[in-house]
């Protein structure tokens, strides 16, 4: 049986996948598409403690192997890749099964449910050594497509001058059904409702575009479901660049749409989706005068790649073939999962919240409730 550390080059990674609900099924997808006509990897077994949800999913996608605990998985299976898609409660003791176990993993949105747990995987992993297997790394989709990085490419090459205000609208609509689901809209099990479920996906996106933040002011409301989390909350975020921005989160929103806009000096890029955007998606408007440059290249930049699982499994599939840190690092990770810490630190204490109130040892560092 080949070990983790030893399928790197040519032979195909091996891959499991823990939790087998709906996320699993686009995880099986996505892999199938990107390893399409060519061996990169396989997935070797599936895992869950549903058996008959176990049992129908390694069928529907045929894996030879299914385990109901995880850490039989690792030791039978030796993978080198696990993807975890279970509750968000669960990720923590699932990445540290597997860092433990000598695989690298692949972690769904959120990482974990608190910054405690989060930099507690930052270090297990670092035991191996900056350079070396195993990883982890987190589902962030939306920074793979070719129109976010289109944006990021211009960004970095001064193109769009300073970034000045930015929208970052997640308004979508979630049923009373679809959180009487045991483990969503609970601090315990979710560790937050829409700021930390759904909307989390746009505001990783506005981070990775414009950096650092610094200062967080918000509101929080359960205004129409039965949880215990909020259903919407509203924030303007202050950037170390000096950027400001609107944030909303909400499940309420019968017309359902994604937006974020950023405003820069010499120009305005818009993406407007729902799930998941495409080239098409995405608008620039140049501010007058900076026309030719702005358009010329916005068109050379690179295109054709939607937002989505498989356009980030193929950059973590060839980080890890070619024995590197595969995206999104815990590092990578770390500054999203704070804005959504800070979001909930605001609301709760009604003020503004920096990076500082987030230290270790502080309430909302512990849990996304500040319990
Ligand atoms: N990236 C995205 O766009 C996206 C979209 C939807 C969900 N998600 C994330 O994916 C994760 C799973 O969500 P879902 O909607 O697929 O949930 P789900 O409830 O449909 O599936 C979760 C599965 O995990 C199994 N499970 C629970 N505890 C387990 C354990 N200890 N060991 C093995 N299996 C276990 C359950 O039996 C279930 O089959 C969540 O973190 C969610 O936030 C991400």
């Amino acid at each position: 049986m080949p070990t983790a550390k030893a399928q790197r080059g040519g032979e195909p990674i091996r891959i499991a996948i823990a939790g087998t609900g709906n996320i699993a099924r686009v995880h099986a997808k996505a892999l199938a598409a990107v390893t399409a006509g060519n061996a990169a990897a396989i997935i070797v077994a599936g895992c869950d403690v549903d058996a008959a949800r176990l049992s129908a999913f390694c069928e529907t996608f045929r894996i030879p192997s299914a385990y109901r605990d995880l850490g039989d998985l690792i030791r039978q299976e030796r993978p080198g890749l696990v993807h975890v898609c279970t509750p968000p409660s669960t990720h923590y003791e699932q990445a540290l099964t597997c860092l433990g176990g000598g695989s690298s993993v692949l972690v769904e949105k959120p990482p974990t449910i608190s910054l405690r747990e989060l930099d507690e995987l930052a270090a297990a992993q670092a035991a191996s050594g900056p350079d070396a297997p195993p990883w982890f790394a987190t589902v962030f989709q939306h920074r793979f497509g070719s129109g976010q990085r289109r944006l990021k490419s211009l960004i970095a090459r001064g193109l769009l001058g300073r970034p000045l205000v930015a929208v970052c609208q997640t308004t979508w609509f979630r049923d009373q059904e679809y959180f009487d689901v045991p483990w969503r809209g609970r601090w315990d099990t979710e560790g937050g409702g829409p700021t930390m479920g759904h909307g989390i996906h746009q505001m990783d996106m506005l981070l990775d575009a414009l950096g650092d933040w610094t200062e967080v002011s918000a509101v929080a409301r359960t205004q129409a479901r039965r949880m215990q989390t909020e259903d919407v909350s509203l924030a303007h975020v202050v950037f170390a660049s000096g950027a400001v921005a609107s944030v909303v989160n909400s499940v309420l929103s019968p017309r359902e749409e994604t937006y974020l806009r950023f405003d820069f000096e010499f120009a305005t890029v818009e993406v407007t989706h729902l799930y998941g955007y495409d080239d098409d998606d995405w608008r620039i408007t140049p501010a007058p005068g900076h026309e030719r440059d702005v358009l010329t290249a916005w068109k050379r930049a690179e295109t054709g790649t939607p937002s989505g699982h498989a356009a980030q499994f193929g950059h973590v599939l060839s980080a890890l073939r070619a024995g590197r840190l595969p995206p999104v690092s815990p590092a990578d990770g770390r500054r999203t999962m704070a804005l959504v810490a800070a979001i909930y630190a605001s609301a709760a204490g009604r003020r503004p919240v920096t990076p500082d109130d987030l230290a270790p040892g502080t309430p909302f560092y512990g849990q996304m409730n500040g319990t």
